[in-house]
């Protein structure tokens, strides 16, 4: 906890906006996005569970897009199936792989508008219970022009 306490304050604090939608008295969704000029990273971004596919997420992505209408990064998890497949289908493409040692992940960065791929990105095959933390399945696909 403390070092995500540490991560929040050295990243965000002072750098970034929190944006959220709210009904009253409850929190639906929150996104927080750094703005760099006119590019920028979506360091967050969160829907309720109770609140998911009606859109919200979209919305915000909408609301970064005009924040920030040269381009937009963000990382999430290789094992994040459904938050892949989300970005995949608002035109985001993934870019690089790293393994994050903080949260002991792979992590894909995904960029929009979509980068021409140079160097193709292997899918990543989420890690099971009994494979090490850092395999990476062949490329045979990938999260691109699926
Ligand atoms: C990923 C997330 C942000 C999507 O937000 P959402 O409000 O549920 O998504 P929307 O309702 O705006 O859906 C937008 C599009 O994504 C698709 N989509 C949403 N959830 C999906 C799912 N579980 N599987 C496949 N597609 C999905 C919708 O069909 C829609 O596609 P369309 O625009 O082509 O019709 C939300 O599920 C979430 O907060 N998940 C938990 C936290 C998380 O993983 N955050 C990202 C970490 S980086």
């Amino acid at each position: 906890m403390s070092a995500w306490r540490s991560r929040f304050l050295r990243d965000y604090a002072g750098r970034a906006e929190v944006w959220l939608l709210a009904a009253p008295g409850r929190i639906l969704a929150f996104m927080v996005l750094k703005p760099q000029r006119r590019h920028g990273f979506i360091e967050q971004l969160f829907v309720h569970p109770q609140n998911q596919h009606q859109g919200l997420g979209r919305a915000l992505l909408a609301l970064a897009r005009f924040r920030c209408p040269a381009g937009l990064e963000l990382d999430t998890p290789a094992e994040n199936l459904v938050a892949r497949e989300f970005y995949r289908r608002q035109g985001f493409a993934a870019q690089k792989v790293a393994f994050d040692p903080l949260v002991e992940r792979v992590i894909l960065r995904y960029a929009w508008p979509a980068l021409e791929v140079r160097r193709r990105v292997p899918y990543v095959t989420p890690p099971t219970s009994n494979s090490p933390k850092s395999v990476i399945a062949a490329p045979s696909w990938t999260d691109r022009g699926r």
